[in-house]
């Protein structure tokens, strides 16, 4: 690591404070005249933009290369920019949403299809990506429930922690890696409402046992940065939380990572009414720990008033820069501004043959069959196709934060089922529109009329991409528009009809799964989603995902997940279908969720056969082997995975029904049997007390397997 003293002494306090700034890089871009539009409006100098240390949103490699070039020929002390942007789920090849991804249950896909993006965004330029989120939801009307990895706290602490080792590929100084940010540190998924941006209050007992364990994982994992939520958490927004940002991420977690706000964020400050001026909400944010604020202009006209009324020392300003110069430092920018990108490669190493079959493959993999009748798979000798619906030949299906994805280069699920059976003829009938006010059912008729005609029909239902991500929260999360009574009046005209359902969070569909005999939810599958539900509707692929967060009957169950408490009155699936007083079921609808959090069908039948523990009872200190057999009892291979919860039957808190304490992802061969093992401890059954410890108490537990609402084996344990 380079010694910095010389050049911090070297630099002048705007020029120190300009590497605490990020802007847009269409500041950089217009001309040295234009000062009108968003530079105006953040009310920066020509003389400011000099000095701003770091870029997002830039076009392409090229234009990284010209604003570092043009930046660097007038840089007094040649310190580079840094250049980031949001690389989710994919740079330019396209892979499914990361609520998808977590569905894969499979963290070496996750690394595979991570390694692809961090190589494409490395190429285009990026040198640090604000991946990966992993704010825990648990409400399906949040947009951002797409950019999570949904309503378990393991599965997003493994999938964050494999996003963070896949980027960064163990150094972030090589061309093909890319610096990690995790974010919205802490508990943005905890909107009230599932309102986006909304207030979160949230207990203690429950950050530590929910929402704060996967930002830990991916620290632990050994991310970069850090990027605190827009949200209040307990009354505080997050970036002026000193609980948050100091004791816990500071002092408890030990993180010395850089801190980087959300866009805005500082300025946001005085809407939340905790500061009364930007200089206000300038002082907070440095005072908890942010070291560069994106797209607000607090620190660059108010930071160096701050320390000459010695509210912050020089100390602390340098302290500050040091921190970003060393990072740039570990990213190789000293050496290599450009960090071995070369605009001219960008195209060639995007969107190649290798990388749509991986993100076919990815796509087919996240995807989760929630029913099937028996229908699928379908014969590739099928003679007539009806293909209906508003997503039958819709590019739109690569979801939001898509980065320099382009819909026009995603293969729609009519091509790709075209491709699959080129003999087949194919009636492709739109039907009717997706938007909330598509409500014309005049495409009706052409619909059921090729129904008829059909020998199967292929519905291809639901939201359009942008219902979800950032600032698309919905109050119902039903298909919009008439498509379900679309689907019902296909179904009547044809009953062998299969749906396959795309969106950017749990959808209810109860009356779906009432009328069509398969449903194959593909999420947003991205680039090449078309060919993914061709290869799992004609059986190139034996769908293996199960769902990383609930699809519940009604929004009016929101929030509703798997790892509840019993509480004194608990759900009962025989009162499912009825009213009975003085219940906790609604009046008007059961308690369980249309599918659990662990659900999803295969081609295959996977039987588990036996629970084993190496003991009933051990102490702290000691480990429990557990072992799972799952006989695949079908003629076709198939992938599985098996699921180990555990539920604390008896403690000083109320514990969750069920909680995942660890899972495996297998490959099982036609007729035959796998033995899973997992080894279990005393700190896997831990949890957050009343007096903020973590603790495990002695007493019985219940080890099992299965998935949530549908546990298949369950032996006790004792923990002395
Ligand atoms: C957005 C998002 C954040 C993203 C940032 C930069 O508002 O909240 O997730 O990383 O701005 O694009």
């Amino acid at each position: 690591m380079k010694d910095f003293r010389k050049l911090l002494s070297q630099m002048t306090i705007e020029e120190k404070i300009g590497q605490l700034t990020q802007y847009n890089a269409n500041l950089f871009i217009q001309s040295d005249a234009d000062i009108t539009g968003p530079m105006a409006d953040l009310g920066l100098t020509k003389n400011d933009l000099k000095n701003v240390g770091s870029v997002l949103n830039f076009k392409n490699a090229k234009e990284v290369y010209e604003i570092q070039k043009k930046h660097l020929e007038k840089a007094p002390h040649q310190i580079p920019m840094v250049f980031m942007m949001d690389v989710i789920h994919g740079y330019r090849t396209i892979f499914p949403i990361p609520l998808a991804l977590g569905c894969s249950f499979d963290m070496d896909l996750v690394e595979e299809l991570s390694r692809m993006a961090a190589k494409e965004a490395a190429a285009g330029g990026i040198q640090v990506t604000f991946t990966p989120m992993v704010d825990y939801v648990r409400d399906a009307r949040w947009g951002r429930v797409m950019e999570t990895c949904g309503e378990d706290v393991l599965l997003n602490s493994r999938m964050g922690a494999a996003q963070v080792k896949a980027f960064q590929n163990g150094d972030i100084k090589q061309p093909d890696s890319v610096a990690t940010c995790v974010k919205h540190f802490a508990a943005y998924g905890g909107a009230e409402a599932g309102r986006d941006y909304n207030t979160v209050e949230i207990s203690e007992h429950a950050l530590r046992e929910y929402y704060l364990p996967a930002y830990k994982a991916c620290i632990d994992a050994g991310v970069d940065m850090l990027m605190p939520s827009f949200n209040t958490l307990n009354g505080v927004p997050s970036i002026a939380n000193e609980w948050l940002m100091q004791d816990v991420l500071r002092k408890e977690w030990g993180f010395d990572g850089v801190v980087i706000s959300d866009y805005n964020a500082v300025g946001e400050l005085l809407q939340h009414g905790v500061a009364e001026n930007l200089k206000d909400a300038a002082k907070l944010a440095f005072k908890n720990g942010c070291h560069i604020e994106m797209c607000s202009s607090g620190y660059i006209q108010h930071l160096k008033e701050l320390i000459e009324e010695s509210i912050f020392t020089q100390a602390q300003l340098d302290e500050a820069v040091l921190k970003v110069l060393q990072f740039k430092d570990k990213l190789g920018l000293f050496e290599d501004p450009y960090h071995g990108m070369i605009p001219e490669n960008e195209e060639a190493t995007c969107l190649t043959v290798e990388h749509r079959a991986l993100a076919r493959k990815g796509a087919a993999e996240c995807a989760v069959l929630l029913k099937n009748d028996g229908i699928l798979p379908l014969s590739k000798e099928v003679k007539k196709v009806a293909l209906i619906g508003p997503l039958a030949d819709e590019h739109e299906i690569i979801g939001f934060w898509a980065c320099r994805g382009r819909n026009e280069e995603s293969i729609t699920v009519a091509e790709g089922i075209c491709k699959m059976i080129p003999d087949a003829e194919i009636m492709v009938v739109k039907g009717c529109g997706n938007r909330f006010d598509d409500c014309d059912t005049s495409g009706f008729a052409e619909a059921v009329e090729a129904a008829k005609q059909a020998d199967v029909v292929i519905l291809c239902l639901g939201e359009p991409q942008k219902y979800a991500g950032e600032g698309n929260s919905r109050t119902d999360i039903c298909l919009p528009g008439v498509q379900t009574e679309l689907a019902l009046a296909v179904a009547k005209a044809n009953e062998n009809t299969v749906a396959v359902t795309f969106s950017g969070r749990p959808l209810a569909i109860p009356k779906l799964d009432a009328a069509i005999p398969a449903i194959l939810h593909m999420w947003m599958p991205g680039t090449e989603g078309g060919n993914a539900v061709a290869d799992l509707l004609f059986g190139d692929v034996n769908p293996s995902g199960k769902l990383s967060m609930s699809f519940p009957k009604a929004v009016g169950q929101c929030p509703i997940y798997y790892n509840h408490m019993n509480t004194g009155r608990p759900k009962s699936p025989a009162k499912e279908s009825r009213h009975v007083g003085y219940c906790s079921n609604y009046i008007d609808c059961g308690n369980l969720p249309l599918y659990s959090f662990g659900h999803g069908l295969s081609y295959s039948e996977f039987v588990y056969e036996d629970l084993c523990l190496s003991s009933d009872e051990f102490q702290a200190g000691e480990k429990i082997t557990v072992s799972i057999s799952v006989r695949n009892n079908s003629d076709r291979d198939g992938k599985e995975t098996v699921m180990l919860y555990m539920r604390d039957m008896v403690a000083s808190n109320a514990r969750p029904v069920q909680q995942l304490i660890d899972f495996k992802k297998i490959e099982i061969k036609a007729g035959e049997i796998q033995i899973v093992t997992f080894e279990v401890d005393e700190t896997m059954l831990r949890f957050w007390n009343n007096r903020n410890e973590w603790v495990s108490e002695s007493g019985l537990f219940q080890i099992s397997t299965g998935y949530a609402d549908h546990l298949i084996l369950t032996k006790n344990l004792y923990l002395k």
